[in-house]
């Protein structure tokens, strides 16, 4: 039997909004999962097609394009008509019975896209305030290289850079450090009181301009004084590792965060606890 058109374009706006409502849900899920490289743009792209497509569907059913004309019956009413008059209000009452599912279904889909939506457009804004004052450093935890290595505070030469993160979290964006070793008698009062070493001193790695990975230590040893400076690729800034990292050149504004160091009893390097304040730029923070 054929199904008439306006039946099928009323099953294929059902369907078609039930598949959005999978879909917003499979998006939402996707996100809380950190499912975000495919699943997420699937449940999305499915929502939003679902929705459409239920939407044309939905107005083919309705016969938005269509003129319909009716005659004028005689004011007065024989059972016949009586009977169908009854058949319509029947059949009027499944329509609306019909309608209700539909704009049900339209209402869900709807609200599942935007229960998707909600993840990705919240990732959009700035962390919550006071989350980019933590990192993963703690009191106690060792630097380790990104080869997990620990650093023995007796070794090292003096002028040397290593990339450190702290023990049990390497590779977190956040906590990168570079870890320095240099002349102790040359670090100002300010520096050894932020937490040196014998020397080492280690501050994050994230430029406080733009967050750019600072990784280069220039040493220009002419006479008559050798010059130190870490250098961020980026834009040229230029900091004073000698002087608790302080900006002395190139847009960065402030220093970079010093992590204070100690040293634990078998002799390896640890951090005192975090940063004392936040990493990277500021701007992030007050957007
Ligand atoms: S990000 Fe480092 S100078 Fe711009």
């Amino acid at each position: 039997m054929r199904v008439p058109e306006n039946e099928r374009a009323y099953r294929a706006a059902v369907v078609s909004f039930a598949v959005a409502v999978v879909g917003g849900i499979t998006a939402a899920f996707a996100y809380a999962t950190d499912q975000t490289d495919l699943l997420l743009g699937l449940g999305l792209a499915v929502a939003l097609g679902g929705i459409g497509f239920g939407l044309v569907s939905w107005a083919k059913h309705l016969g938005l394009d269509e003129h319909a004309v009716q005659q004028r019956e005689p004011l007065t009413m024989t059972a016949d008509d009586v009977q169908a008059l009854e058949e319509e209000l029947t059949l009027t009452r499944q329509t609306v019975g019909r309608r209700k599912l539909l704009v049900g279904l339209f209402g869900g889909s709807f609200l599942s896209l935007l229960v998707g939506f909600v993840g990705p457009i919240g990732s959009l804004g700035p962390k919550p305030r006071g989350e980019r004052g933590r990192t993963s450093w703690r009191q106690g935890a060792r630097l380790v290289t990104s080869g997990g290595t620990p650093v023995e505070s007796g070794t090292g030469s003096f002028d040397q850079l290593v990339t450190v993160f702290p023990e049990g979290a390497i590779g977190v964006d956040d906590s990168q450090v570079i870890l320095l070793r240099l002349p102790p008698d040359l670090l100002t009062d300010r520096t050894v009181a932020a937490g040196s070493v014998d020397g080492w001193v280690a501050y994050s790695k994230i430029c406080t301009h733009a967050g750019c990975s600072v990784g280069l230590l220039g040493v220009d040893n002419r006479e008559p004084e050798t010059v130190r400076q870490l250098v961020c690729p980026c834009h040229q800034s230029v900091f004073d590792p000698l002087d608790g990292a302080a900006p002395v050149g190139g847009p960065a504004p402030r220093s970079l965060p010093q992590l204070p160091l100690a040293v634990d009893a078998d002799g390896f390097l640890v951090a005192q606890g975090d940063f004392p304040g936040v990493v990277g730029p500021l701007a992030w923070d007050e957007a």
